[in-house]
């Protein structure tokens, strides 16, 4: 069974979480951070100071964030506004905000930009592209489930279940050829590897970007039913989507959706793990699959340190006044706890009636790939649970491994085991 490590020193920096850290680590997998709990109770929207001493607001409540995402007076583009980048000469941000690495890349881009290219993706998500992958998602849920049972009656369900579904639903949705899968699967699990030097770190990530490169040119000369041949030859973009602008979004899905959506899947399972009555309740009804994602989605809020906006004017919010310029961060864990807005928020209970949450977040960029990403839930739960019978957690939960310090939250690894069947 293979692990992945926990080892530091980190590779990218920019996997790394950008909150204070007291915000963040938690001393139980499913309690949020004592130091957020405690802000939240005092406000939903609090002034705070980020780890390279630059002050944001910090809005933890439900009302208030989801207005806030929704307010186009806050801006995504990170490039313009982030304290970090505030602060370089004009010209090296225009340089930054014009690199070749950038084009395309939508999430951190306002209306009018974004909502171009939003458009052009929006229209790759078809109903039938959508049944078509429903379809595949169930075949790669069985054989990696086959493969885990012809393996004995244990595993790591990360480096066996959680990453390789989504990893190879990926390959489906960008058309990544069968002889090109397992060079695909290696190279987006080194990405997700913090126990590697920098510069090993780099060259994965340079390499990432060539294999798309060869992707898009590919597609370009071989079309076939994919999303990149998709908006190469039927999106109708007007200009033409450059080979930058096609490369970057490949990225920008493969990044936005993988790393999520595995996430979800390990900590999911170690959520429902440790609390057997809502598992047992699953098992008994599993019609309810539906509302357990969502409430696995509230409930775990992987994305943790929540979503960076700027304020392009002054803005009045929940009583507070912020400048122009500001940086704000929505807490998803926080506004998905609100006490004012959800009955029991700490309790998990996939019979919770329906309520959107913000674990997707909300507004112009709420998450593109949601419906794709519930979906794979929806099966891989409940084929983990249909087809392994009496699943546990093989070694105490305290010994589970946190990713307390990335940018998502969830395990390092799961080791589980079954009955034989
Ligand atoms: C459970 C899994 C997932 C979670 C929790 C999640 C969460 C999120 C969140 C919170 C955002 C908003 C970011 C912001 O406002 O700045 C987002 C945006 C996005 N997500 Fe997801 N995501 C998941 C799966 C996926 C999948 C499977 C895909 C692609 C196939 C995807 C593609 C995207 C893209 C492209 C955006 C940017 C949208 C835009 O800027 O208009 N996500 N996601």
């Amino acid at each position: 069974m293979t692990t992945q490590t926990k080892e530091t020193p980190p590779s990218g920096e920019s996997l790394r979480a950008p909150l204070p850290t007291e915000l963040l680590h938690r001393d139980d997998a499913f309690t949020p951070p004592p130091a957020l709990t405690a802000t939240a109770e005092r406000s939903p929207i609090t002034r705070s100071t980020l780890p390279g001493g630059d002050p944001f607001w910090l809005v933890t409540g439900y009302e208030e964030g989801r207005a806030l995402l929704a307010d186009l007076r806050f801006s995504a583009d990170r490039f313009q506004y982030h304290p970090r980048f505030k602060e370089l000469p004009e010209e090296l941000r225009e340089q930054l905000r014009n690199d070749k690495a950038r084009a395309g890349s939508f999430i951190n881009m306002d209306p009018p930009d974004h909502t171009r290219y939003r458009k052009l993706l929006t229209g790759q998500f078809t109903l039938r592209r959508m049944r078509q992958l429903t379809a595949r998602i169930e075949e790669i849920v069985t054989e990696r489930i086959d493969a885990m049972l012809a393996g004995g009656n244990t595993a790591d369900l990360v480096s066996e279940f959680a990453i390789p579904v989504p990893t190879l639903v990926m390959c489906e949705l960008l058309g990544v050829r069968y002889s090109d899968r397992e060079e695909f699967q290696r190279s987006t699990a080194s990405l997700l590897r913090m126990d590697l030097p920098v510069k090993e770190a780099l060259a994965n990530v340079e390499a990432q970007r060539e294999f798309m490169q060869r992707l898009v040119a590919d597609k370009r000369d071989n079309p076939s039913d994919d999303m990149i041949s998709g908006l190469i030859h039927h999106a109708g973009a007007d200009p033409a989507l450059t080979e930058d602008e096609l490369i970057n979004i490949a990225n920008l899905l493969l990044i936005a959706g993988h790393e999520t959506t595995a996430n979800m899947l390990g900590l999911g399972t170690f959520a429902l793990l440790r609390h057997p009555e809502q598992l047992a309740a699953l098992r008994a009804d599993p019609s309810r699959m539906g509302d357990a994602v969502e409430e696995l989605l509230r409930y775990l809020s992987i994305v943790h340190t929540g979503i960076f906006r700027f304020a392009r004017e002054d803005v009045e919010l929940g009583g507070e006044r912020l400048p122009a310029g500001s940086t704000v961060v929505v807490s998803l864990v926080a506004a998905n706890r609100d006490g004012q807005h959800w009955p029991t928020p700490e309790l998990l209970d996939v019979g919770r009636p329906r309520a959107p949450h913000l674990a997707f977040g909300h507004g112009v960029h709420q998450c593109l790939g949601q419906q794709l990403a519930r979906v794979e839930m929806t099966v891989a739960y409940g084929e983990l649970l249909r087809r392994l019978p009496n699943l546990r957690l093989a070694v105490p939960p305290e010994e589970i491994p946190l990713r307390n310090d990335m940018l998502t939250y969830g395990v390092y690894s799961l080791p589980v085991t079954w009955d034989a069947p």
